[in-house]
């Protein structure tokens, strides 16, 4: 063993040095160098677990089976997210994987190989932003789970032996799948706004490589839960994808919560990406500005805490927050009406920026709702990679430093 020894700690050295010297916001294959056998150790920061829009893992280690004593992993995990993959492990991504996520906020294990396929929910709600202690062990042909101490789930008759599999490698993938999400059991999105530290996996000598991770986002700012979007990022639906309008009378209505916001630019616009502004609110000066593209505008003095809500109809737009509110006249019919909008296979909903529009609006969102429903960034048609989909800075001047 040399896990205590000055060789060890000069090697966690240098890796830390590594990690350090990274540019922010890299990612992709181009980074995916190996190192020699190297494992994230204790004393390494906590890991983020987004790599952009979330199909991409963060990190990839490979083991190899014929030399592997120990068959367990175990890590400390944080987040506010319901939705992701924490790991996924294989030694064929068709017919022998693993994966341990979270749906609404607990555990799930689906399983894929020779000896059982299966899907399974167990274990406490952890989504509530505290660190929580989890481990996964296959013990003979059982596989466990252990959450903050506790046996969760034994899983018997579901694993034979390691050393006797025809690819004796096995690749363990950090937040992210090595596959399409659509070749789950039960598919998830795999993106999961989340940390992992203390992180062990099986056995560092049978371990052969691990690529640097590729993480955007660094661990050590305390947060909130929420939706934040840090200066020039922003996200995009489409009218088709989110609750549609009541018909008769045609009526629309969002609902946003702003916890957090500085500086100046587009909050939310209606429109298409060739004219993005049939509507559009703007953060400027403590206020809120409604404009609709066709004439003047109004505002409203920018509270944080209270909901904000916008109500469409035919004719007028009504902005209102708390006992205030403020009441837009449109023209009902003609190129600039809602009606012709959402007519508009191309009709979306724009948050914050748009791409490449300048602004120095940041803000932290407690949630967005369309009809009363809530929407998931997750789901975006697209959006920037640098958002926090799931939670916000405690404040706001710590939220814009995404560096490691
Ligand atoms: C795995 O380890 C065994 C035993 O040390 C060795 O013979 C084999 O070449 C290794 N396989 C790979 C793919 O590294
Ligand atoms: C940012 O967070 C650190 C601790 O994580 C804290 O000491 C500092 O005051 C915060 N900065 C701001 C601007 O809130």
């Amino acid at each position: 063993m040399e896990s205590g020894g000055p060789l060890a700690t000069w090697r966690r050295l240098l890796l830390l040095l590594l990690l350090l010297l990274l540019p922010p916001g890299h990612e992709g294959p181009a980074l995916r160098h190996i190192l020699p056998t190297q494992q994230r150790t204790q004393d390494l920061p906590a890991l983020h677990l987004t790599n952009g829009p979330g199909q991409e893992p963060v990190t990839v280690m490979t083991f190899n089976l014929t030399k592997m004593i120990k068959t367990s992993s175990s890590f400390e995990f944080r987040t506010w997210d319901p939705e992701g993959v924490i790991f996924y492990g294989d030694t064929n991504p068709k017919d022998d994987w693993f994966v341990l996520g979270l749906r609404d906020g607990r555990p799930e294990i689906q399983i894929h190989n020779h000896w059982a396929q299966l899907t399974v929910g167990a274990g406490p709600q952890l989504n509530d932003g505290r660190w929580h202690q989890m481990e996964v062990k296959i013990h003979g042909d059982s596989v466990l789970l252990e959450v903050d101490g506790e046996e969760v789930l034994r899983l018997r008759q579901v694993s034979g032996p390691l050393a006797n599999k025809p690819q004796p490698i096995m690749r363990i993938a950090l937040g992210g799948l090595l596959f399409p999400a659509s070749n789950l059991r039960l598919p998830l999105v795999p993106a999961l706004d989340g940390c992992l530290r203390r992180d062990d996996w099986l056995d560092q000598q049978a371990q052969t490589s691990a690529s640097v991770p590729a993480s955007l986002r660094s661990c050590a700012v305390e947060s909130q839960p929420g939706i934040f979007f840090p200066p020039g990022t922003g996200a995009e639906f489409s009218l088709q994808d989110i609750p549609q309008p009541h018909v008769e009378p045609w009526a629309f209505s969002l609902d946003v919560g702003l916890q957090l916001a500085a500086g100046s630019g587009r909050f939310l616009s209606l429109g298409i990406p060739g004219n993005p502004s049939w509507l559009s609110l703007h953060l400027q000066d403590q206020k809120v500005m409604l404009s609709s593209g066709l004439g003047p505008g109004l505002d409203l003095p920018l509270v944080l805490g209270l909901p904000l809500q916008l109500q469409l109809s035919m004719s007028t737009v009504v902005l209102s927050q708390g006992a205030k509110k403020e009441i837009l006249a449109l023209p009902p019919t003609g190129p600039g009406s809602f009606l012709n909008l959402w007519a508009q296979p191309q009709g979306h909903l724009f948050l914050g920026a748009l791409p490449g529009e300048a602004s120095s609006a940041s803000f932290c969102l407690d949630g967005l709702w369309a009809q009363g429903q809530g929407l998931d960034m997750d789901r975006a048609l697209s959006r920037s990679q640098d958002i926090w989909t799931h939670s916000c800075p405690q404040s706001p001047g710590n939220g814009t430093d995404t560096t490691h």
